[in-house]
């Protein structure tokens, strides 16, 4: 089966009403610099953002993400889910990107891109930074799971269900995992995508893979935590995910605003001399005398 589909997560955008966060970073700049790139690559068959997207819940940064957002996907005709995260107001994400005044609804909900289903999950917990689903939502995704999709399913919500290598974070990740285990084993569920901890991480549940993708808004030093130290630092990055019958594939992507060009060949050429039998100097040599550089 040829069909794939391509999906970009883009999570942790924290966008705020003004200014920038902890004085040094433009979130929102950000976020119009990844989908300014998004466009000219053209290959996306949907976005989903996985929570976090404002910084404190203000209405002004939901408005400032959905002119963005929403000119990118009426521009492109891509699709949007937007799942909510610890850092978002519940009442405000409804009213201001769903235009649901005055509900505090959970915002579970599904993505058709053809055969691909995407069942978005809202994991946050009205009391705390921990993620959490109730008997209702599980039941839902039971009943939702039901029936396999052409193409298999993905399902995305905002805490991990997986721990990570930072142990206060993981007091704050999803709670119960294992009931969410019971519920997609065994199922057409391709993958499980999370964000929240700002640094990447793969693992499994339930026999599904699982993928937390890092934040666009700034990174979290793993390497600080051995040093009993939890440190926020600048940088961006965002996840593609490649479906097909047979699976589905995350790559990490790095986004480097002012990012320098070392080389680039065009694909055709490189792909007529991939299997080539002369040595690697000799290939580069000849790549770079036949393409652009
Ligand atoms: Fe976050
Ligand atoms: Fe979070």
């Amino acid at each position: 089966m040829s069909e794939s589909k391509v999906i970009i997560q883009l999570s942790d955008l924290h966008i705020v009403a003004d200014g920038s966060l902890h004085g040094k970073v433009d979130s929102f700049e950000v976020l119009a610099g990844i989908l300014a790139r998004l466009e000219e690559s053209g290959k996306l068959d949907a976005l989903l953002l996985t929570g976090d997207l404002a910084d404190t819940g203000e209405p002004e940064a939901y408005r400032r993400l959905r002119s963005l957002v929403d000119a990118f996907a009426l521009r492109t005709g891509v699709p949007v889910m937007y799942l909510p995260g610890n850092h978002d107001d519940r009442a405000t994400f409804r009213a201001e990107l769903f235009d649901d005044e005055g509900s505090e609804a959970k915002s579970d909900q599904v993505l058709w891109i053809d055969g691909l289903r995407i069942i978005g999950l809202d994991s946050t917990a009205k009391d705390g930074h921990h993620g959490e689903f109730d008997d209702e939502q599980l039941a839902w995704l039971d009943e939702q799971l039901a029936e396999p999709a052409p193409l298999g399913t993905i399902v995305a919500f905002h805490h991990p269900p997986i721990p990570g290598p930072i142990d206060v974070i993981n007091l704050i990740t999803l709670r119960e995992p294992e009931r969410l285990a019971e519920v997609v084993e065994g199922r057409d569920v391709r993958m499980i995508l999370a964000g929240h901890t700002h640094h990447v991480s793969g693992g499994a549940l339930g026999g599904v893979p699982v993928w937390v993708a890092t934040a666009t808004a700034y990174q979290v030093d793993v390497a600080a935590s051995d040093a009993g130290l939890f440190r926020g630092v600048t940088g961006s990055g965002f996840t593609r995910v490649d479906v097909d019958a047979n699976g589905a594939y995350a790559t990490h992507l790095t986004f480097i605003p002012d990012d320098v060009v070392l080389y680039q060949y065009d694909l055709e050429l490189l792909r007529s001399h991939i299997g080539a039998t002369m040595p690697a100097g000799e290939l580069e040599a000849e790549l770079l005398a036949a393409g652009e550089h």
